[in-house]
């Protein structure tokens, strides 16, 4: 997490759950988590959090969970590139 002038931005890097255990509900539970996490911190210090993170649109399943919790594609890709997601958290 850092601060600009303006926001406080929590950026999200290298999700990634062990191959073996895949598919189990453990990437969405953990992406749950962080949400209402940062929704704790957004609480107790009173302003808005924004969270941020990239995905290759060749990564399906890590796009299609994003989508499905509500992560917003912000960007989509240039060829080669990566989507940019936000979520705006709010006390
Ligand atoms: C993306 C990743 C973190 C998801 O973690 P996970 O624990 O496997 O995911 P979950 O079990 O919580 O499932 C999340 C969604 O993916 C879908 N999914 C999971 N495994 C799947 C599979 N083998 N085939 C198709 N869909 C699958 C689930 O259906 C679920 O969607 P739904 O709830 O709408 O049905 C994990 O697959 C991973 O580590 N992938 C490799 C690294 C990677 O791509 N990281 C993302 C970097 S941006």
């Amino acid at each position: 997490m850092y601060r600009t002038n303006s926001r406080l931005v929590a950026n999200l890097e290298d999700v990634e759950v062990v191959q073996c255990e895949r598919g189990k509900g453990y990437g969405r539970r953990l992406l749950l988590k962080l949400v209402s996490y940062l929704q704790a911190y957004a609480q107790v210090h009173g302003e808005s959090i924004e969270l941020k993170f990239t995905s290759r649109p060749s990564r399906v399943k890590a796009n299609h969970l994003y989508r499905s919790l509500g992560f917003q594609l912000a960007a989509t890709a240039t060829p080669g590139g990566t989507n940019l997601y936000k979520m705006t958290i709010s006390p």
